[in-house]
């Protein structure tokens, strides 16, 4: 593992060192480097600088560039307009650097400073209830936030947060225990996704009928209830069996959305009972919290609701009921306590967006949350129908995600059958997989997760434009033309001077490690999915402009099979930060 600096931070130390060699009373000023379109890089630095020493820009600039050690990575520096450095480095040193990270295995990205443990919470649907499309976005971006950050160095702890607690639960055991058949299955070994679901769904939708039809029923579903709050065994042991089937039926839909969950983190809601009452004793006892109407309330100066009135968390509600709040502050003092969290995410719907503003709140004031301890929202929008309204279907019915990801599959499959030249059946179906799949992933990462998308397939599946599929294919097309060009992995020459087109690519191909970095460091996977569409565009470019295995010489045919292949590597290990696969052969 060797971390490969990218020419950009190279520059960056050189010219900060001519900096303060040619003003040392400059002190440790920052010479300000962005990418240009007018030469490789600028840096604006100066400006201010002179500025603050009352000095001449251009003079000062011209004494900076006087100052720069000639070496083989700096090629030209020039003085622009009223004190810029435009700066252009060698074809020697992009190919150079460009060596260094083909030779290392994690393409040269270095680990983080200053790592540490993030808690991660995502991917948290509901016992005995469909996961619906609203449940899609926690799981596509946490499980990219997960990979990114791993790759980063950072210990990540995945909790999935399940709702596995609540009144409703009384009345789906008491229908069970009215009804003790109805969970069955012929083949306990072997029940499916789709058939505990169903399952489900037919005994939810048959006691909610009972519970509203039947004051008896309701009476004594009540009481299980209770029974249940009470830890009574029998009652316990039947709500297992509930949460049991809905995680057959959840990892069935994480198995196609091709993520892997497991199962010692999945701490539902019903996994912080035991602190429930410590929790709320301790906010009670210093203050933070106060008895208001019967409930235990949190109160914020800034939140009111319409009529003025300020509107509490509630921590435990005034029949003695806990919701919630009072879980989710307990969960925060087990992910700081006792996993050991310096970052906790929650990759949540912005509508619960004040709920976590009011937990977080609450959990500083109590102390749980100390100033070392960071605490986000990973909010994001709302997934739309084609017509800009919340996606429903003609119905008017909330979305099955199972049945979009199908839709998904089928449309991709087509494709790539249409576009297919020698793949069988089955890896058609593999591929229509990986592609549709890997298509839905894409368009909810693409956009930044603060913002609705809409769910549009046709475009989700085009080949043309910022697509996962575009993106494969131009993995898969590279993939060919290095098979035809044999098996050894092809060898970098610095000798060469470079092309345009070669250098726009070769500089992106650099710039990864800080793709990563930002997509890490701001939880923003969408910044990595853009730089992959860029380069999968400066690939295209480069290809349509530079012949590779009818180049020049045979030097220069492999030193353009070097970009290839270093193009190849490089959107393989983005996409996968992404959760999406990049298919060898489309
Ligand atoms: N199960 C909840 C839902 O479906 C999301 C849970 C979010 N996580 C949390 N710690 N509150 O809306």
């Amino acid at each position: 593992m060797a971390s490969v600096p990218s020419l950009a931070s190279t520059v960056q130390q050189r010219l900060a060192d001519a900096l303060s060699a040619a003003l040392p009373e400059a002190g440790s000023a920052d010479p300000l480097l962005r990418r240009s379109d007018r030469a490789d890089f600028q840096a604006n630095g100066i400006l201010a600088l002179a500025k603050k020493l009352k000095g001449n820009p251009r003079e000062l600039a011209a004494q900076v560039v006087a100052s720069v050690p000639a070496d083989d990575v700096l090629r030209e520096i020039e003085v622009s307009g009223p004190g810029f450095l435009n700066i252009t480095v060698s074809d020697r040193a992009i190919t150079g650097t460009l060596s260094a990270r083909a030779a290392d295995d994690r393409l040269g990205v270095p680990l983080a400073d200053g790592a540490g443990t993030t808690v991660i919470d995502y991917a948290q649907p509901n016992v005995a209830k469909e996961m619906h499309v609203g449940h899609l976005r926690s799981a596509v971006i946490g499980d990219a936030m997960v990979r990114i950050l791993e790759f980063t160095g950072e210990k990540v702890v995945r909790r999935h947060h399940i709702g596995d607690w609540g009144t409703q639960f009384g009345m789906l055991i008491q229908f069970l225990i009215e009804h003790p058949h109805e969970l069955d299955h012929e083949d306990e070994a072997a029940v499916s996704g789709e058939e505990a679901m169903s399952n489900l769904n037919r005994l939810y939708k048959a006691s909610r009928a009972l519970f509203d039809s039947d004051p008896e029923f309701k009476e004594r579903a009540r009481r299980r209830v209770v029974d249940l709050q009470s830890g009574d065994e029998r009652t316990l042991a039947l709500w297992q069996r509930f949460v049991d089937e809905s995680k057959i039926y959840f990892y069935s839909v994480f198995d196609k959305l091709d993520m892997e969950i497991h199962d010692p983190d999945v701490v539902g809601e019903s996994g912080y009972n035991h602190m429930l009452d410590e929790t709320c004793r301790i906010l009670e006892e210093s203050g933070v919290a106060v008895r208001s109407e019967g409930a235990l309330c949190v109160f914020f100066d800034d939140v009111k609701g319409p009529d003025g009135k300020p509107v509490p968390l509630i921590v435990r509600k005034s029949d003695g009921g806990y919701g919630y709040a009072a879980t989710d502050l307990s969960a925060i003092r087990d992910r700081v306590r006792n996993l050991g969290a310096d970052s906790l995410i929650y990759v949540v719907d912005a509508r619960q967006s004040l709920h976590f503003k009011m937990v977080f709140e609450t959990a500083r004031r109590a102390g749980w949350l100390s100033d070392r301890v960071k605490a986000v929202q990973l909010a994001f929008g709302t997934v739309l129908g084609k017509d800009g309204k919340p996606f429903k279907t003609r119905e008017g019915e909330t979305v099955r995600l199972v049945d979009l990801l199908d839709e998904a599959i089928e449309r991709a499959s087509a494709v790539v059958r249409e576009k297919a030249q020698d793949l069988s059946e089955e890896e058609i179906a593999e591929r229509g997989a990986q592609v549709g799949i890997g298509a839905v992933k894409y368009a909810d990462l693409s956009t930044s997760a603060a913002r609705d998308y809409k769910f549009d397939l046709d475009q989700m599946v085009s080949l043309n434009g910022d697509t996962s599929v575009y993106l494969q294919y131009a993995y898969a097309r590279i993939q060919s033309i290095l098979r035809k060009a044999g098996d050894a992995r092809p060898r970098a020459h610095a000798e060469l001077g470079l092309a345009p087109s070669e250098r726009a690519l070769g500089l992106h191909l650099d710039r990864f490690g800080e793709a990563v970095a930002e997509a890490a460091s701001g939880y923003e996977p969408h910044k990595l999915a853009a730089y992959l569409y860029q380069l999968a565009s400066l690939y295209t470019t480069f290809y349509s402009e530079c012949p590779v295995l009818k180049a020049d010489t045979p030097a220069q045919v492999e030193n353009r099979l070097f970009l290839c292949d270093l193009t190849a590597r490089t959107l393989h290990q983005g996409m996968a930060l992404l959760g999406i696969r990049t298919p060898a052969r489309l």
